[in-house]
């Protein structure tokens, strides 16, 4: 099918997942419906932005590996239940596309929703020039409780070689080290940079985060609201080659900045409330 006058359309993909494909002159993107999972970005006079790992899965009951996942109601292994699969649920629900809009200056803003239960799930994602991500939680009036969650905009960034990238923003921010666990590390007081398996959450955090990316020669800037911890991951070796949907060499080409609540930052629904987690990515030309 083309992409209609409106710089949008649905297509099966030739796994037989759905998905979104916009196109306008200021950006290109796509969104599947098995996972709310944007799946490429690419503003107009630059490379893709986000990543996928070229061994990913699409199938109905496993996540997509790459590109956004959410991660939602908790993050990483349950809590109490290991039968239950790792960053929750959200990523392998089928969601429903709500509406579709082409903007004035060419975004286009597509809304999908669902429900995990009890809550209920709306996600805004806004194909411009920039990409900016808006998941709203809200706990029905009707919940017999309150209930905490936890959530993740899992973003996958597409880099030309780690060992040559660094981030900004999170000098001053203390984090939970996952390699080797330590429960809190001092803040590093230095850009990160990456030599080995790296796996952070830094907390209580509002921070915007800034990837420096030389062997591209551009940066990419997430700023971020309703959120207080940032994920920082990149696998390594060893981790590549655990990881059965993801390529051995692919480690070198991507890095996960999340814009996450979780942890110690998790949040708290009373019935009727919600929350909203925004994510605002940029990229500009020049990685200073
Ligand atoms: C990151 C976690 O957010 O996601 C890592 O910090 C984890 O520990 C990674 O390995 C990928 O998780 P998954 O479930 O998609 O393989």
């Amino acid at each position: 099918m083309n992409t209609n006058s409106q710089g949008y359309h649905l297509q099966t993909d030739s796994h037989g997942l759905q998905k979104l494909v916009v196109q306008s002159d200021i950006v290109s993107g796509e969104v599947y419906l098995h996972g709310a999972h944007v799946s490429a970005w690419k503003p107009a006079g630059h490379h893709p932005v986000l990543w996928m790992s070229r061994e990913s899965w699409f199938e109905d009951a496993r996540p997509i590996r790459g590109g956004v996942p959410i991660c939602f109601p908790w993050f990483g292994p349950h809590p109490t239940d290991s039968s239950q699969p790792a960053h929750g649920l959200a990523r392998t629900r089928q969601w429903t596309l709500t509406n579709v809009r082409r903007c004035d200056d060419g975004a286009i803003e597509v809304w999908l929703q669902t429900s995990v239960d009890p809550f209920q799930l709306s996600y805004r994602v806004l194909f411009g020039a920039d990409l900016i991500l808006t998941l709203t939680t809200k706990l029905p009036p009707t919940a017999a409780a309150p209930q905490p969650f936890e959530d993740a905009l899992h973003t996958y960034f597409h880099v030309a070689e780690i060992q040559q990238i660094s981030i900004s923003g999170l000098e001053g921010v203390r984090y939970v080290d996952r390699v080797p666990q330590v429960e809190e590390r001092e803040a590093a007081g230095t850009v990160i940079r990456f030599g080995q398996e790296t796996d952070r959450i830094y907390r209580n955090s509002v921070e915007t985060a800034v990837l420096h990316d030389p062997g591209l020669n551009r940066k990419i800037t997430v700023g971020k609201s309703g959120s207080r911890s940032t994920v920082v991951w990149n696998p390594w070796i060893d981790k590549s080659r655990r990881m059965p949907d993801f390529g051995d060499d692919e480690w070198t080409g991507m890095v996960c900045i999340e814009t996450a609540n979780v942890g110690s930052d998790a949040i708290m629904l009373q019935p009727g409330q919600s929350h909203t987690t925004q994510a605002m990515i940029s990229v500009s030309h020049g990685s200073e």
